[in-house]
């Protein structure tokens, strides 16, 4: 069958129109991981503490910059200083098996820490430390916007959910804030120490599969 002019015409008008959405809805996804890109251009030529002077590199993150699911550690431990990525030493590599166990796949979240520079000696970072890189975390926490965020240790609790709070008592408890469900659990470290806290965290991330959708 062959189309007249007209039908030509409003078929271009569709197609283009069609066009023109799918760029505009590809470029508009492109938005938050640019802005991410800006973000960890700025902070990895952060001074705004002392942990910068003593580490080898800021580990900024890693992961899908679309993830659903995010995850929070402490702050970046001899490895990832080395390697610049984080969770990549021994508690990443039991992080990387509790993955697998509830089958979440690392390539399709995002794994971040409260600070991106190492403190000396592994040490705990100090609330000063944690206050001048809060705001990369927040601006992290923005641009992917997952709907889960798990916190991995008291540290990345306390800094989200609440300062007094312990993560024994709050660990696997559903928080809502600024529209995601917020929950902790043990630090793959602590289980390292103490694998009799295993049992805990797979009831946790058992909770989280529940809720987390990837797409
Ligand atoms: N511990 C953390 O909290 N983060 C890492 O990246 C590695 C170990």
């Amino acid at each position: 069958m062959k189309i007249t002019e007209r039908q030509q015409s409003i078929f271009d008008l569709f197609t283009s129109a069609g066009n023109k959405q799918q760029a505009e809805q590809e470029s508009r996804s492109q938005v938050p991981v640019v802005k991410l890109e800006k973000l960890k251009e700025s902070c990895l030529v952060c001074h705004r503490c002392d942990l910068r002077e003593g580490c080898t590199q800021v580990v900024f993150g890693d992961g899908n910059p679309h993830a659903g699911l995010m995850l929070i550690g402490e702050g970046p431990g001899a490895d990832e200083d080395r390697i610049g990525i984080p969770f990549v030493g021994r508690a990443g590599q039991l992080l990387d098996r509790i993955l697998e166990a509830v089958a979440i796949k690392r390539s399709e979240i995002y794994i971040t820490n409260v600070v991106k520079c190492r403190p000396p000696g592994n040490r705990l970072p100090q609330q000063l430390e944690v206050d001048a890189c809060l705001p990369y975390l927040r601006e992290q926490l923005a641009l992917v916007n997952p709907e889960i965020v798990v916190c991995l240790g008291s540290l990345a609790l306390r800094t989200l959910i609440d300062r007094k709070a312990t993560i024994t008592r709050s660990r696997g408890v559903w928080h809502h804030v600024d529209g995601r469900g917020i929950i902790a659990t043990f630090h793959p470290a602590a289980l390292l120490r103490d694998p009799s806290k295993k049992k805990d965290v797979w009831v946790d991330f058992k909770e989280v599969v529940k809720y987390y959708n990837p797409s």
